[in-house]
């Protein structure tokens, strides 16, 4: 059940993830890193690789995310390039069965769109030419047409096995765009949505969001398209699982996707009974705004911190 409490200490630590001059003194403190650790799987690019070999030996799939969002500067976002083409070529190296997944604000939609259409081209050509995938991730609703479109922009160059959409079940638009991006095609990551956002553009009340889920899960499976359902939410699992039996959909028609560090008992669970399951594996220094929306779907977790905090 989710109280008013909850309600509050999740406004409250979605609007201090937005806080960039609250990060450095945040990741400095040795509870907060501790916690971190549960959720990011390193900051550097050969931790990242270790953290896939384990998942891979227990028949897991990864998509890496270089954490940096909101980038302010083109030669920052030109760095996230970089950073994306050698992550590309290590995964290409190692054989680890992996994909990536890209922030917009990461390649400098919030300065440039043009510029940001460009550095994310220069990801999925690349990815494109291994063969392997860029799952664009879905940010603040202020930017989820100009993602979308950008998405689009990509889809119709390099085709759905390259490149695909994440849409967030909060959002109210979200079940019409889940329709759009069917018909043409698009590979889709249904998640329920991690940011603050007001009533007017997405539901307060998680029994809506919940149940949006559930129909736009429905749209996705009916559409013969590979998409990836990723929740950690038991409820919204086996409603997807009861919903695939009911149309006889094959084990591997989607895949089920949850983050790292989170329900790792589920996730081995799954892809025991044979449903390929992907794990969304973030690393980097950039981790402050990312840590902060774990805990803000979660704020029991907070009481870890503040218990160490003051024991000192
Ligand atoms: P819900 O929040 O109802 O949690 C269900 C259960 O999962 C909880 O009861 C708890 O057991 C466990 N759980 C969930 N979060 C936890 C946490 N932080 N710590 C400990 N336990 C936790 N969002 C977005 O806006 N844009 C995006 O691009 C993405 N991408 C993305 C990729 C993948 C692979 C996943 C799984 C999720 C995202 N998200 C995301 C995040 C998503 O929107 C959502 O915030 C989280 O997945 C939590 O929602 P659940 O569906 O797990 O349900």
């Amino acid at each position: 059940m989710t109280t008013a409490s909850d309600h509050l200490s999740r406004s409250a630590l979605l609007f201090l993830s937005r806080q960039s001059n609250l990060k450095d003194v945040a990741t400095r403190l040795k509870p907060f890193r501790q916690l971190a650790a549960r959720f990011i799987a390193g900051e550097t690019l050969e931790e990242v690789v270790d953290a896939a070999r384990a998942l891979t030996a227990k028949g897991l799939m990864a998509s890496f995310d270089h954490l940096n969002e909101a980038v302010r500067s083109p030669q920052e976002a030109r760095d996230e390039v970089k950073q994306y083409l050698r992550l590309l070529a290590r995964i290409d190296q190692v054989g680890v069965k992996a994909s990536v997944s890209l922030k917009l604000t990461q390649c400098g939609l919030l300065f440039d769109r043009s510029l940001a259409l460009q550095n994310a081209r220069a990801v999925v050509a690349d990815a494109t030419a291994r063969d392997s995938f860029v799952r664009v991730d879905m940010e603040e609703s202020a930017v989820t047409q100009a993602t979308l479109d950008i998405v689009r922009s990509l889809h119709s160059e390099f085709g759905e096995r390259h490149v695909g959409a994440v849409l967030q079940s909060y959002l109210r638009r979200t079940e019409e765009d889940a329709k759009a991006l069917c018909a043409e095609r698009v590979r889709v990551r249904l998640c329920k949505g991690a940011y603050l956002e007001g009533p007017d553009v997405a539901f307060p009340d998680k029994q809506d969001v919940d149940a949006s889920y559930v129909r736009c899960m429905r749209i996705l499976l009916d559409s013969g398209v590979y998409h990836g359902i990723a929740t950690h939410d038991e409820r919204m699992i086996d409603a997807t699982l009861a919903y695939a039996a009911r149309q006889q959909l094959p084990k591997g028609a989607f895949e089920f996707q949850m983050l790292y560090g989170i329900r790792r008992d589920l996730q081995e669970q799954l892809a025991k009974a044979g449903h390929p399951v992907r794990v969304y594996v973030p690393y980097g220094k950039h981790w402050y705004p990312y840590f902060m929306r774990r805990l803000a779907e979660r704020p029991a977790n907070l009481w870890f911190v503040m218990r160490n905090l003051m024991k000192g």
